[in-house]
């Protein structure tokens, strides 16, 4: 479903240029789960942002289903964005003002979906943390709070879980948690490919991809 063929992405011009992917060909089937690994600076983020059409690349060929991503405008890669993706990060991202309820809701209302009640306390129920719906993300523990934010991407019903470092400012019982809700949300059906450093979050998915210097090794 998803295909990257000799994708490159440089940031930067002349002596400030960064060649973040060198060339990356890398295929993800639909519902796969799938680890990338590598060193500080060897390019995971970037790949993670192209794949979830965050940003344009340099070079190369970005299919996903039957559209070529790498071929669309800012705007185009915005609506591709919205309508496959959602990402989950290390530092949660939750918007501290409103309840857990309301985080959830937020993808809902984006896309005016009607009877949202029911499908915020689906999420949240899916996740564990329905009892804390009324909590504000400052009153909430890392994993309760990356709960939450997974809950907001399943409440965004995209086939495609894009997590970069999930589980890098939690401690080790906490992550194998989080690790576990990523686990039920591949076996319901959805795509998940996540970023980590650990090999022990790494052996948990059915795959690991490895990159150095922007390239798969
Ligand atoms: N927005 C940016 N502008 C300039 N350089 C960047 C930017 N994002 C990443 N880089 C550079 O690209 C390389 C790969 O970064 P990144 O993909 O964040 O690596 P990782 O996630 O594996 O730590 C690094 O050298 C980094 O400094
Ligand atoms: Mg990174």
């Amino acid at each position: 479903m998803i295909e990257l063929t000799d994708v490159k992405k440089d940031y930067g011009k002349g002596d400030y240029c960064t060649h973040a992917l060198q060339g990356i060909t890398m295929k993800v089937e639909r519902g796969e789960y799938v680890a990338i690994v590598g060193t500080s600076g060897s390019g995971k983020s970037t790949l993670l942002h192209i794949i979830g059409g965050m940003d344009q690349l340099t070079s190369g060929v970005y299919r996903f289903a039957d559209e070529v991503v790498s071929d669309y405008s800012l705007s185009k890669l915005q609506d591709f964005r919205k309508r496959n993706i959602s990402f989950i990060f290390q530092n949660f991202a939750l918007m501290n003002k409103y309840t857990v309820f309301e985080n959830v809701e937020m993808p809902l209302l984006a896309r005016n979906i009607k009877k949202r009640k029911q499908i915020v306390m689906d999420c949240l129920e899916r996740v564990g943390i329905a009892n804390l719906k009324s909590k504000l993300p400052t009153q909430l523990s890392g994993g309760q709070q990356q709960r939450c934010a997974i809950a907001r991407a399943l409440a965004s019903d995209t086939q495609v879980i894009l997590a970069d470092e999930p589980t890098g400012a939690l401690d080790n019982k906490t992550s194998s948690e989080i690790m576990s809700c990523f686990s039920d949300i591949h076996e319901a059906g959805h795509t998940v490919i996540l970023i980590t450093h650990d090999m022990s979050i790494a052996s948990k998915c059915q795959r690991i991809v490895r990159i150095e210097d922007g390239k798969i090794v």
